[in-house]
């Protein structure tokens, strides 16, 4: 069975709003409905587990009733804590999840698919995209020590799909590590000494993080919606 995590327990400091940025409207629902619905519209997963703060889950539970194969559970602290709440939510069977961020809302079919195909052969896929700006090594964040070599580099996206042994075996020893405020599964892989597959991620699978960013998702989809009258 493949499971899909939806991470949403966030509380979207740098959006700087009271709302959480995963509530805001895109149009006419919330980003997380967006997202949700382009992971059940691909028809890739058994099921779908949304990931939310306490006092949101009944919101979640009543936006989502009508949607089959939805379940939310509670979140943490971090976000390392909300997956691995999510992933020990997850159903007996469960053999890969994906893992991805409910604020990520234009993540395509074709991404997903991807990740699902790669983790088959792989057991630890990530979505990344080249950079367009060269990267630059500053530790104190005011002067260079270094320019790698920007092909070397990629950014990385989400989602992030793994067997699912594998994945609550990294949790658990990071845990074990006192690692508890990692804001990326992959990392905790690449603990373990395990080799990660990368799949091509796409401009327009950016993380709503700033209100920038908030706006132009709202461009995207007003452009969008535009596109398929
Ligand atoms: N997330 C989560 N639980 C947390 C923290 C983050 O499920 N305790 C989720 C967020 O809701 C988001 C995703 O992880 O969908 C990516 O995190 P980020 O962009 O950092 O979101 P926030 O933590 O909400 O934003 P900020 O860091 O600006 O406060
Ligand atoms: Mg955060």
């Amino acid at each position: 069975m493949i499971l899909g995590i939806l991470l949403m327990a966030g509380k979207g400091e740098r959006l700087e709003s009271t709302l959480p940025k995963q509530y805001h409207l895109l149009g006419d629902k919330p980003v997380y409905l967006h997202t949700l619905e382009r992971l059940l519209a691909s028809q890739l997963f058994d099921g779908v587990l949304l990931v939310c703060e306490k006092s949101y889950l009944e919101r979640v539970r009543s936006e989502t009733a009508s949607y089959g194969g939805v379940r939310a559970v509670e979140g943490g602290e971090t976000r390392q804590e909300s997956s691995y709440l999510g992933l020990l939510a997850a159903p007996q069977e469960t053999a890969y999840v994906l893992i991805h961020d409910a604020v990520r809302p234009f993540v395509s079919t074709q991404i997903l698919c991807n990740n699902i195909c790669a983790v088959r052969e792989s057991g630890a896929v990530d979505t990344c995209i080249c950079s367009p700006d060269t990267i630059v090594h500053a530790p104190s964040g005011r002067h260079i020590q270094s320019i790698p070599k920007r092909s070397e580099y990629l950014l990385g996206q989400t989602p992030q799909t793994f067997s699912y042994t594998l994945i609550c075996k990294a949790h658990e020893e990071a845990q074990a590590r006192g690692v508890t405020d990692r804001s990326d599964d992959c990392s905790l892989v690449v603990d373990l000494g395990y080799k990660i597959q990368v799949v091509d991620g796409e401009k327009e699978n950016f993380k709503i993080t700033t209100a920038y960013d908030l706006e132009m998702a709202r461009l995207l989809q007003l452009h969008s919606g535009a596109a398929k009258n």
